[in-house]
């Protein structure tokens, strides 16, 4: 089979079967095409429990799927591909919070959604890079223990200088690759190009750049801009995205070290087994992590959409 003809397959198949395809931002473009909906992490959570299937198939990472699980219980989740992870997702858990919350009794615990389900039994609200500023601000806490990462605290931190910020000392380990001498090199070959950067990068470079948001909003400033020529510091995937969405537009890697594996590793032969049947990982969460756990999301939309 060719690329199309696998495509109509899965189409006919996620019909048949009744599966929303859900696939995050940096997903290939030919999973794409073949996707109910596409965005980012926050998109994904809300439409975990729009979805009128029984069965959502997540095409991004391992916490993306706990989410939809977790909002949509009744649901049938599977995640693509099994090796998926979000190594950010990782770098903290739950005993090492509980211990660092004693530090800290009088700050609410904001965890970026990258977290594990079981990480997030232990927060108070969660948020997306689309959605903490907000979120954040609508707080009634003024002191802020923001986990897992530093960047993203960084920069949510200068939005919002009205609260007191403690971060620890994680991170996406994709975006912190790209670096300011990468910034000024691209600078220098596009000199009209505006540079449009993810809050998972260093400071150094979102302090340089021209607009800073989640891969959705870095797509949709790009389509609207009338300026021609982009520079894109996140996941690579976005500048193909965007060159096939503005195709009399220019955009440029800010770094070709910029890429996930996690994200890459889901294959359209994945989605196809997946709506088949035959492939696929389905979620499974004890009952009270989920219980716990969505209420930090449950705030999230809550306070997401004040
Ligand atoms: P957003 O999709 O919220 O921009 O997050 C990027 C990311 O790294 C997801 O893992
Ligand atoms: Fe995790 Fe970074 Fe990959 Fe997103 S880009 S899934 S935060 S490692």
């Amino acid at each position: 089979m060719n690329t199309r003809e696998l495509q109509e397959e899965i189409i006919r198949l996620k019909k048949e079967n009744d599966i929303c395809i859900l696939a995050h931002a940096y997903q290939s473009h030919d999973i794409w095409e073949v996707a109910d909906y596409v965005g980012d992490s926050y998109g994904l959570s809300l439409q975990a429990e729009k979805a009128p299937q029984k069965t959502v198939l997540m095409c991004g990472v391992r916490f993306m799927a706990e989410t939809v699980k977790i909002l949509s219980p009744e649901k049938k989740v599977l995640l693509a591909n099994s090796l998926a992870e979000c190594p950010m997702a990782d770098q903290m858990d739950k005993e090492m919070i509980e211990a660092v919350k004693q530090q800290y009794p009088d700050y609410a615990v904001v965890a970026y959604i990258n977290t594990t389900s079981e990480l997030k039994t232990v927060c108070d609200v969660c948020v997306t890079s689309s959605s903490a500023v907000r979120i954040i601000k609508n707080l009634p806490q003024k002191n802020i223990l923001f986990i897992p990462d530093c960047n993203l605290g960084d920069w949510v931190a200068k939005q919002v200088p009205e609260k007191n910020f403690k971060l620890l000392q994680g991170g996406c380990p994709t975006h912190v690759r790209i670096t300011l001498k990468e910034v000024n090199a691209a600078r220098g070959l596009h000199p009209s190009a505006k540079l449009l950067v993810h809050p998972e990068c260093q400071p150094s470079v979102t302090q340089n750049a021209d607009f800073v948001g989640s891969t959705t909003e870095i797509m949709a400033y790009a389509k609207k801009s009338p300026e021609k020529e982009f520079i894109i510091g996140t996941e690579n995937s976005i500048v193909q995205h965007l060159q096939f969405d503005c195709p009399d537009k220019f955009f440029y890697p800010l770094s070709k070290d910029c890429v996930c594996h996690n994200m890459k590793v889901t294959t359209l032969g994945d989605v196809y087994g997946c709506v088949k049947g035959v492939g696929g990982e389905e979620i499974v969460l004890s009952g009270e992590t989920s219980v716990k756990a969505k209420k930090c999301l449950d705030s999230m939309i809550v306070y997401g959409q004040a």
